[in-house]
């Protein structure tokens, strides 16, 4: 069985996660998405609520599983015998930031991390811009799955 971990806050899920979520369980015969219990973080949607939607939109893929976890992404790993990371490059802004984890999870672990190109129709999204957009009243259409922008909408103009 051939199993890669998608890790990551998903506050909420984008149509780039998405990007890489389904390009990894085209790859792999498990993708297991993992979404970070982080209490010092405020986010907008619990845990569940971020599990419930990625739940829901990955549902079309059959082989990516949804699973919370706190503490190091390598343990989890570990635990759940998984042997690689995938992770979405967007922009050079990420090499930085995401070469300093993936070598420090290497040298904890031996853990891999794979990274992919996001595709450049979503390079430019993140759930923080999302949020902000909807915030004040733009239109997020096509670039979150339909539940996550009426989810948004309620949570954020509601
Ligand atoms: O969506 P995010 O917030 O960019 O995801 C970041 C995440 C969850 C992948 C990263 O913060 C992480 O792996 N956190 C768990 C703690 C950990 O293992 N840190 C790495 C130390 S080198």
């Amino acid at each position: 069985m051939r199993r890669v971990v998608c890790p990551g806050s998903f506050d909420p899920v984008t149509n780039g996660h998405l990007d890489i979520i389904g390009r990894a369980s085209r790859q792999y015969d498990e993708v297991v998405v993992a979404v970070l219990i982080n209490i010092e973080k405020k986010s907008l949607f619990t845990v569940e609520e971020r599990i419930e939607m990625l739940q829901t939109v990955t549902k079309e893929y059959g082989n990516v599983r949804v699973d919370k976890f706190h503490g190091l992404l390598v343990d989890y790993c570990r635990q759940q015998e998984i042997p690689a990371i995938v992770k979405g490059l967007r922009a050079i802004s990420d090499f930085d930031y995401e070469l300093q984890m993936a070598q420090l999870n290497y040298r904890m672990s031996g853990v891999e991390t794979l990274f992919m190109a996001t595709g450049p129709e979503v390079s430019f999204l993140s759930s923080s811009r999302i949020k902000e957009i909807v915030r004040y009243g733009g239109d997020v259409a096509g670039l979150v799955p339909e539940l996550v922008e009426e989810r948004l909408i309620e949570r954020l103009r509601g």
